[in-house]
């Protein structure tokens, strides 16, 4: 059964495959409206979250499909100590697939080895946050045209941060990508990924504390959320927590055609007056993550056998 934990779970020709889909979602809503009739996704959310169940949640519906749904680990049976593991074998008998979020690093892993039925990482921990970086690279593309050739700016909590780890992983994958990583010192992305993503591949890639110095050779600023539910202490915390604030004023710095990407939820590193900056996409990044979610949903269900009286089997090579 195919589950996506990483976004490397993924082929470059898969991501391709997901954003043509998701460009036809959107071209022909109607189409689709009825792709998932009679077919269940459950929603396991331990952790917070606003976009990533709603979106999962919204995407099922627009595909004619239905809903059940854990949004909290205190309303379930983990509160009583059920494993992640007796859990979706339970879902297993109730949904089609499962979209999961957890706190602690891997658990994602342990749901797609124990589920009989499609497995979705929404987030595991520090560690990855595939569904996230789906949208994030369809809003490139339908701003800039390309996933190719882009510098691109991640600034913030880059240890942390695991929409930084996933969308290091994707965009390293595509010719002529450059990173500049912004962070404190303390919150520098781990070796592991540095390693994997970008020496390894030879990306090439700089590392400052300098976002002002930065911003003018940028196609992309990416900017993150301080990630305080993973600190382990609160001090810590309250000393780099404004680490970066984006401004109207510092946008001068910026080229005209760089956009501003953020995962969302903000807390004060974007101002609100750059919502206003037309190069500011981070609500367009919420839109298109509905989309991409549909894109994958459907992808992983025609795979499990599940739509195959629509005559898609999940295996279409699309170029973009
Ligand atoms: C992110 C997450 O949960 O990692 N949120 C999201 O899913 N869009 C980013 C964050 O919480 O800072």
């Amino acid at each position: 059964m195919r589950s996506i934990i990483d976004i490397l779970d993924l082929s470059t020709e898969e991501l391709d495959e997901l954003i043509a889909t998701a460009l036809d979602i959107i071209g022909h809503p109607r189409k689709y409206s009825h792709i998932c009739d009679g077919l269940k996704l459950a929603t396991l959310f331990f952790e917070p979250s606003t976009r990533t169940r709603m979106s999962f949640e919204a995407a099922m519906y627009e595909l004619g499909g239905h809903v059940i749904s854990m949004a909290s680990a205190a309303s379930s049976s983990a509160a009583k100590g059920e494993s992640v593991a007796d859990t979706v074998k339970v879902i297993s008998c109730y949904a089609d697939i499962i979209a999961i979020r957890h706190p602690k690093e891997g658990a994602a892993l342990v749901a797609a080895n124990n589920a009989s039925i499609p497995v979705i990482n929404g987030g595991d921990g520090g560690h990855c946050h595939p569904t996230q970086t789906l949208a994030d690279l369809l809003t490139i593309y339908r701003e800039k045209g390309r996933l190719d050739g882009l510098t691109i700016g991640v600034c913030g909590d880059l240890k942390f941060g695991r929409t930084v780890h996933s969308l290091i992983n994707a965009m390293s994958r595509y010719e002529g990508t450059r990173f500049v990583l912004i962070s404190p010192e303390e919150l520098r992305v781990p070796d592991y990924v540095i390693n994997e993503a970008l020496v390894r591949k030879g990306v090439p890639y700089s590392e400052t504390t300098d976002l002002d110095k930065a911003m003018p050779e940028l196609d992309i600023l990416y900017m993150t959320r301080i990630q305080r539910e993973r600190f382990f202490n609160e001090e810590e915390y309250l000393r780099l927590k404004d680490s970066y604030i984006l401004t109207a004023d510092r946008m001068k710095n910026a080229g005209d055609d760089m956009i501003v990407m953020h995962p969302l939820p903000r807390v004060n590193e974007i101002s609100v007056a750059v919502d206003d900056d037309p190069r500011a996409c981070y609500f367009k990044q919420v839109l298109n993550g509905k989309y991409m979610r549909m894109a994958l949903m459907l992808k992983l269900l025609a795979e499990a056998g599940k739509l195959e009286s629509t005559g898609l089997n999940g295996s279409r090579t699309v170029t973009l």
